[in-house]
């Protein structure tokens, strides 16, 4: 499942964040790339330990955590710490698949990946090529959204970003490891809770969503393995 979650941070937020990431401390974005992929990885990427990339990622974690279709739709048990990224002058990432799991830096805390997540930082007019490309069961799909919002999809997707042939697209992204290891149960779960949510503002007071809502969490219950 592929899921667009819009206004992670607000207008106001994204441009004093932008400005931060502009005149922050880039690198060769190979330092985090597995052997295959740092073949086909031309990016620059922000240090794990950075003071400036560990400060926005717990804002971004702690409002994502706050977020009810982030929460419904990943579950998540934990997450891989975000990273950031910056893609300018031809810079691009080749179509690859992310590791499977992921220790996390100075520790001895290991993410399995299921669910990856690019939060964008910089606006579509802004640059030019850079969309995100992820092979879907139901075809290509290419990602650009607007500066604040999220794509969440599956981490066994193959997925790369098209070169950026004029300005830069900064963004975000992580792993988590989610409560549901399996998308297609997952999935259902996201369904099941949105058509609830949805009953409940329509008909509130139907005796039938007693038992329907008893439902979500018995299966929840069943499918949690981590
Ligand atoms: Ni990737």
């Amino acid at each position: 499942m592929l899921l667009h979650v819009p206004q992670v941070f607000t207008r106001d937020e994204v441009r004093r964040i932008r400005q931060a990431l502009e005149e922050a401390d880039w690198q060769d974005g190979r330092i985090t790339a597995g052997y295959q992929s740092a073949q086909t990885k031309h990016n620059l990427q922000l240090a794990e330990d950075d003071p400036l990339a560990r400060e926005i990622s717990e804002a971004m974690l702690a409002r994502l955590w706050q977020h009810p279709l982030f929460m419904s739709a990943a579950l998540p048990h934990k997450v891989f710490p975000p990273l950031f990224n910056c893609y300018t002058a031809g810079g691009h990432f080749g179509f690859h698949v992310d590791n499977a799991v992921r220790q996390v830096r100075n520790s001895a805390e290991r993410v399995r990946t299921d669910l990856s997540s690019t939060l964008f930082f910089s606006d579509p007019d802004e640059y030019d090529g850079g969309e995100l490309v992820i092979e879907d069961t139901y075809g290509s799909q290419r990602i650009k959204l607007p500066a604040g919002d999220l794509v969440l999809y599956p981490s066994t997707s193959i997925h790369k970003v098209e070169p950026v042939t004029r300005g830069a697209r900064f963004a975000s992204f992580f792993w988590t490891q989610s409560l549901v290891r399996e998308d297609a149960q997952r999935a259902l779960l996201f369904e099941m809770d949105q058509a609830i949510q949805s009953l409940t503002r329509d008909v509130p007071d139907h005796p039938a969503l007693v038992r329907l809502t008893g439902n979500y969490p018995s299966l929840l219950r069943r499918w949690v393995a981590v």
